[in-house]
C-alpha cells in the first residue's frame, strides 16, 4: 500500500519527468490578493501569470498547494465531518502549463498517472466535460470529449457533459477561469454509479479537476479572453490517498488516522468511523479543524475578532464545542494534537515543524479562554432549547443567539449548528438586528471615549505644527472650542461652559497615539487659564479636553502652552515599547505582533 508521502511524491515525480518544475506551495494566508481571505486553489499563486501581468522562469510546473476553503466562493465548512471527503484544509496536487501545452497533454497525462502509476481501476473512473452555456455564449467542449474518447481507453459511456455549475471553474467573483474536465471515481460495488456523477453523493467522488484557463471574469461580470491559454489542474491528495489505501473515508488514511487515534487516546472515546454517529462526527471535525488551524497559524494567521482571525476563532470554537459536548473533554486538548499534525505534514511543509511550539501556544490560549465561557454558553443554550420546545416553537430566539455571542463567545454559526442538532432553527433576523444595534453602540463608544466626547464630534480646523512633542512649552493661537456638537469661534470661553475641546493653530501637547496617553497641562492667555486633562486627535485637529479654571479665553488670543504631569516619562516608556518590540522580533522572529499597548 502506498503511503500519503509516496502518493504525493509519485505525482510530483511523474510531472517532473514530463518537464515540469517543482514549485513549493504558496502560503495558505495570501498577503497580496485582496479578493482572497485564504488560498483556495493551486492557481492563486499563478494568477498573475494567467492574467499576463507576471511571468516565471518555467512554462510547466507541479506542486502541492495548501488550500483552505472556508469562505467566499469555495466554502466546504458545512460538509466537514458529516461526510468523509470535504475539508477546511486540504492539499491540492497540481500540474501547470503557462501558455505551453493545453487540453491534449493534460488529459493524457492525467489518465496515465491514474491508471498506470496509481493503477486505479479504469472502469471505476468517469469524466465530465463542459456542456456549454447559452447565456454566456459558450459552446460545449466537444474537443475535450473527443480527446478523452480518442486518446485514452476510458469507457466512452463514462464521458458526461455537465453544466456551468460543475464544469466551468472560477476562482471567485472575478479572476481567471475556464471550462474544465473532471475525473470522478465510482465506489458503488457493482460500478453502477454513472447517474451519481456530480450529484453530491458520496458514492461517486471527484478526484481531479483539469481546468482549461482561457478567460478572465472582470468586475463587470463579463468574460474576456486571456492573453494565452493555460492548464491548471487540481487533485485532492486526501481523496487519492483514500482510494489508493482502500479505506472508507479520508479520515481513515494515514493523513488523518494518527490524529484520530490521538483524539481517542486523549479523550478515552472510541472512533467507529460511522457517519451517522455524532461522536464520530466530533472526531472528524476536530481532526479536520486542527489541521486547518496548524497550517494557517504557521502561515501567520491568528485567532481574533474580525476578518480572517475570526474565521480561525470560529473554527477553533467549533472544534472545542464538539470536544466538550460529545467527547466529554473538560480541559484544553486540541493544542496537544498540533505536534501530530506537524509529524504528518512536516515532510511536505517544513515550516509546520518549525512552528509547532508557537502554534500549540496560540491554540492552547484560545482554547483556554473559550473554555471559560463554554459551559455557561452550553447551559444557556440548552435552557433555551427547553424553553423553545415547551413553547412549541421551532426557532431559538435571536436574543439567545446574541447573548451566546456577546457573553459566551459563541459564533453564530456555532449556535446555528447546535440548534440544527436539536432539530431547531434560529431567528436570524432578530439576531442580525441585535448585532446591528451592538455595532452602532460600539462605534458610538469608541467615538465617545472621554465623557461627552460625542459633543466634540464636529468638523474641526486642523492643528498645524502638532509634531513639536519634544517641547514642554510653546505658543499657540486659540481657534475655538468644540461644545455640544458645535465648533464655536466667537465669544468668551469661561468656567460656566464646563468641559470643552479647545483647538489652537499650533500645539506641543501630545495627543494619545501608540498607547501613549494624551498630555495634561495648562493653556494660559492674557485673560485666563485653561486646564487640560486629556489630549486627543480628531481628524487633523489636536483637541485639548478640559475646562477654564480662571478668567476666560477668546478666539484669536495667543496663549502659552505648558505640558504638565509625566510626559517625559511616558514618552520614554513609549520609546521603550518600540525597542522591546524590535528586540522580540530579533530574538523570537517576525511573527511577533503587538496586540495593543498602554503607556501611562
Ligand atoms: N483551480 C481548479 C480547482 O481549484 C483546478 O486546480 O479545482
Amino acid at each position: 500500500m502506498m503511503t500519503s508521502k509516496e502518493i504525493r511524491q509519485a505525482f510530483i515525480d511523474f510531472f517532473v519527468q514530463h518537464g515540469h518544475t517543482y514549485v513549493p506551495s504558496s502560503s495558505s494566508v495570501p498577503t497580496d490578493d485582496p479578493t482572497l481571505m485564504f488560498t483556495n486553489a493551486g492557481m492563486n499563486q499563478f494568477k498573475d501569470v494567467f492574467l499576463g501581468i507576471g511571468s516565471r522562469p518555467y512554462t510547466r510546473a507541479v506542486d502541492t498547494q495548501k488550500c483552505i476553503r472556508v469562505s467566499g466562493k469555495h466554502n466546504d465548512l458545512e460538509e466537514v465531518g458529516r461526510d468523509g471527503y470535504h475539508h477546511t484544509f486540504f492539499e491540492m496536487l497540481g500540474n501547470w502549463s503557462f501558455g505551453d501545452y493545453f487540453k491534449k497533454e493534460a488529459i493524457v497525462w492525467a489518465w496515465d498517472l491514474f491508471t498506470k502509476v496509481y493503477k486505479i481501476e479504469k472502469d471505476r473512473l468517469h469524466v465530465t466535460v463542459f456542456g456549454g452555456d447559452a447565456a454566456e455564449g459558450l459552446a460545449p467542449d466537444e474537443e475535450a470529449a473527443e480527446l478523452w474518447r480518442s486518446l485514452t481507453d476510458i469507457d466512452p459511456t463514462h464521458i458526461h457533459r455537465c453544466s456551468k455549475k460543475d464544469n466551468f471553474w472560477e476562482m471567485g467573483a472575478t479572476g481567471p477561469c475556464g471550462p474544465c474536465s473532471e475525473i470522478h471515481i465510482d465506489f458503488t460495488p457493482d460500478k453502477s454509479g454513472a447517474a451519481l456523477v456530480n450529484k453530491g453523493d458520496a458514492r461517486v467522488m471527484e478526484l481531479w479537476n483539469l481546468v482549461f484557463m482561457q478567460f478572465n471574469r472582470g468586475t463587470d461580470g463579463k468574460l474576456s479572453p486571456l492573453p494565452a491559454r493555460h492548464i491548471d489542474t487540481g487533485a485532492g491528495l486526501e481523496r487519492i490517498c483514500r482510494v489508493l489505501q482502500g479505506v472508507q473515508s479520508n479520515y481513515d488514511t494515514d493523513l488523518f488516522r494518527p490524529i484520530i487515534d490521538q483524539i481517542a487516546q486523549l479523550t478515552g472515546q472510541k472512533y467507529t468511523a460511522a457517519f451517522e454517529s455524532i461522536v464520530d462526527t466530533a472526531f472528524r471535525v476536530i481532526a479536520d479543524h486542527v489541521r486547518m488551524l496548524t497550517i494557517s497559524i504557521t502561515d501567520g494567521a491568528r485567532p481574533s475578532n474580525d476578518g480572517r482571525g475570526y474565521v480561525l476563532r470560529r473554527i477553533l470554537r467549533r472544534a472545542a464545542r464538539f470536544g466538550r459536548q460529545y467527547l466529554h473533554t473538560t480541559e484544553p486538548f486540541i493544542y496537544k494534537l498540533v505536534p501530530t499534525v506537524a509529524d504528518v505534514l512536516g515532510g511536505a511543509f517544513p515550516d509546520v515543524k518549525q512552528a509547532v511550539q508557537r502554534v500549540s501556544d496560540i491554540v492552547r490560549d484560545e482554547e483556554t479562554s473559550f473554555g471559560r465561557t463554554l459551559d455557561r454558553g452550553m447551559k444557556l443554550f440548552f435552557d433555551a432549547v427547553g424553553a423553545t420546545k415547551a413553547a412549541h416553537s421551532r426557532l431559538i430566539s435571536g436574543s439567545v443567539a446574541f447573548r451566546l455571542y456577546d457573553e459566551a463567545g459563541f459564533p453564530v454559526d456555532l449556535t446555528r449548528q447546535m440548534a440544527e442538532e436539536n432539530g431547531l432553527g434560529l431567528d436570524e433576523a432578530e439576531f442580525d438586528r441585535l448585532m446591528q444595534e451592538k455595532r452602532q453602540k460600539d462605534r458610538a463608544a469608541t467615538k465617545g471615549k472621554t465623557a461627552g466626547m460625542q459633543a466634540f464630534d464636529v468638523q474641526l480646523p486642523a492643528t498645524r505644527d502638532r509634531d513639536k512633542w519634544s517641547k514642554m512649552v510653546s505658543e499657540g493661537k486659540v481657534l475655538g472650542w468644540a461644545f455640544e456638537g458645535k465648533f464655536i469661534t466667537q465669544g468668551k470661553l469661561d468656567e460656566t461652559k464646563g468641559q470643552v475641546g479647545l483647538v489652537l493653530d499650533r500645539t506641543c501637547f501630545y495627543a494619545e497615539a501608540g498607547g501613549q496617553v494624551g498630555d495634561i497641562g495648562t493653556i494660559t492667555s492674557s485673560s485666563g487659564t485653561f486646564e487640560v486633562d486629556d489630549t486627543v486627535r480628531m481628524g487633523d485637529a489636536v483637541v485639548h479636553l478640559g475646562k477654564v479654571a480662571d478668567g476666560y479665553l477668546e478666539p484669536g488670543q495667543v496663549s502659552q502652552l505648558q505640558v504638565g504631569g509625566i510626559r517625559q516619562q511616558t514618552a520614554r516608556h513609549h520609546t521603550t515599547t518600540h525597542l522591546l518590540h524590535w528586540a522580540l522580533h530579533k530574538v523570537l522572529g517576525e511573527h511577533v505582533a503587538q496586540r495593543g499597548s498602554l503607556v501611562d
